[in-house]
């Protein structure tokens, strides 16, 4: 496949929204309506971004030689989105340590599986990439498509998830055409079984790692055994159910013809945009009759 054919949208730009998020002591600790499980999983997969996003964006710019124009131009709008990801999700992770969390046993679980895969040849770290970016990319679409999953959630955080959800749809073709541009030599079956293994390896992982990493700071809140286990199982399953909800979307990764693009869903970053310039306009003057 020529990398000239792509579908990623040609009037796609990738812009980095420099945000600056809060950074002083959250003001609950179960900061998502105060329930156990959400503030879990969320800060599970907080403690991910920091190292995680740097891995892949140094996955992705080992292949940036020779990249075609449009690309390397996106290649850099990504790893500066990554950076500022990076840097916000340090500041939160901070947050939520300051606030009594230990989340040194999750951070140690990353760092050996970035290791693992950091020992094999840079065409895997490339591979990992593309695969969990279109994770995140489907996990921002459902976080961004339905309000209930953030509804309850302290609203600066709340804010720091969507904004964070908005740039990962923009960028999701990003490491994608890298891999496109990285295998264009290989034959169509190697490029799909590397792919499909890589995908279904990391999703394993994914969803056990997150699933621990989630249940050791609920025993941090002191919820553990069935109890912790059934109100995860529900939360994540069931209802809201993200991983439920992001199934078919994972799936179609393995058709033919597959491309983050192939569903055009930049809706919802026009609805973000709408929504933050609405909150950040003035207030409407109104004029007062005087009560005198
Ligand atoms: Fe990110
Ligand atoms: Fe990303």
């Amino acid at each position: 496949m020529s990398t000239t054919t792509l579908p990623t949208p040609a009037d796609l730009t990738i812009t980095p929204r420099d945000r600056k998020f809060e950074r002083g002591k959250l003001d609950a600790r179960l900061w998502h309506g105060g329930r156990v499980e959400a503030t879990a999983i969320y800060n599970a997969l907080s403690t991910t971004f920091p190292v995680g996003e740097a891995f892949f964006v140094e996955s992705v710019r080992a292949f940036r030689d020779g990249a075609p124009p449009k690309l390397a131009e996106e290649i850099k709008g990504f790893t500066t989105q990554e950076a500022i990801h990076s840097r916000e999700h340090a500041a939160f992770n901070r947050r939520a340590v300051d606030s009594g969390y230990d989340l040194s046993k999750l951070e140690e679980q990353v760092d050996f599986r970035l290791a693992v895969t950091k020992s094999k040849p840079p065409v895997v770290s490339l591979a990992a990439t593309m695969a969990l970016e279109h994770f995140t990319a489907i996990l921002a679409h459902e976080l961004l498509k339905d309000p209930r999953h953030l509804a309850e959630a302290d609203p600066e955080a709340a804010d720091l998830w969507r904004w964070h959800a908005c740039e990962e749809i923009e960028h999701k073709g990003v490491a994608y055409d890298t891999w496109l541009h990285a295998t264009r030599n290989w034959p169509r079956k190697k490029r799909w079984e590397v792919k499909a293994k890589v995908m279904l390896f990391v999703t394993r992982n994914f969803v056990v790692d997150r699933t621990a990493g989630a249940m050791e700071l609920m025993r941090q809140d002191g919820v553990t055994g069935f109890k912790a286990w059934s109100g995860l199982i529900w939360y994540l399953w069931i209802r809201p159910g993200m991983f439920r909800k992001i199934g078919v979307a994972w799936f179609k990764f393995f058709l033919p013809g597959f491309h983050p693009w192939n569903e055009d869903d930049r809706d919802l970053l026009r609805a973000y945009e709408a929504s933050t310039a609405a909150k950040a306009a003035p207030a409407p003057v109104r004029k007062v009759r005087n009560a005198a």
